[in-house]
């Protein structure tokens, strides 16, 4: 069975993911109305992931004899300056779930919780692939510098994503 601290943990693990979801959601809305169909799907289509990053720990922690508990989700912030500033600020929100993710991982440790270790493996692999790829967006959009052009043809290669 899973301990009261690992289980408040994973409680709040299943808050920031929700609460990614919310803010990846709320990025959509924004390029949808920015006039960036391709950022728009892309964003939803990670808000999505998110959804699905919060039930593994909903299961999870009901696998294990915890129980789940749902946290009131903070509303995310709605308007952004530009494309690259909604993707920097998805890079930084990664980078914070990463360290969470560690935070879980070094609690598992701590605890001698096998079986978390082994469930978290999978987020630490996780999180190194979603900064890549936020990151390479950041990448590309620093390097058309805000010209239209460049932003039209970043935002079209970004609707080109597909369901992973
Ligand atoms: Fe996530
Ligand atoms: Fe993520």
């Amino acid at each position: 069975m899973i301990s009261k601290k690992m289980q408040d943990a994973m409680n709040k693990q299943i808050n920031e993911e929700l609460f990614s979801a919310y803010l990846y959601l709320s990025m959509a809305a924004w390029a949808q109305k920015s006039n960036l169909p391709g950022a728009a799907s892309w964003m939803r289509k990670q808000s999505g992931e998110e959804m699905g990053h919060a039930m593994k720990f909903f299961h999870y922690i009901d696998e294990r004899g915890g129980e789940v508990e749902l946290l009131p989700i903070e509303g995310p912030q709605k308007d952004w300056a530009s494309v690259l500033e909604i993707f920097e600020a998805s890079l930084a929100h990664e980078q914070h779930i990463s360290s969470r993710i560690n935070d879980l991982y070094g609690l598992a440790a701590e605890e001698n919780d096998y079986a978390s270790q082994v469930f978290l493996q999978w987020f630490i692999e996780e999180q190194v692939e979603e900064e890549a790829s936020v990151d390479e967006v950041v990448q590309k959009l620093k390097m058309v510098s805000g010209s239209k052009n460049g932003i039209f043809m970043v935002d079209s290669e970004l609707g080109k994503r597909g369901d992973d």
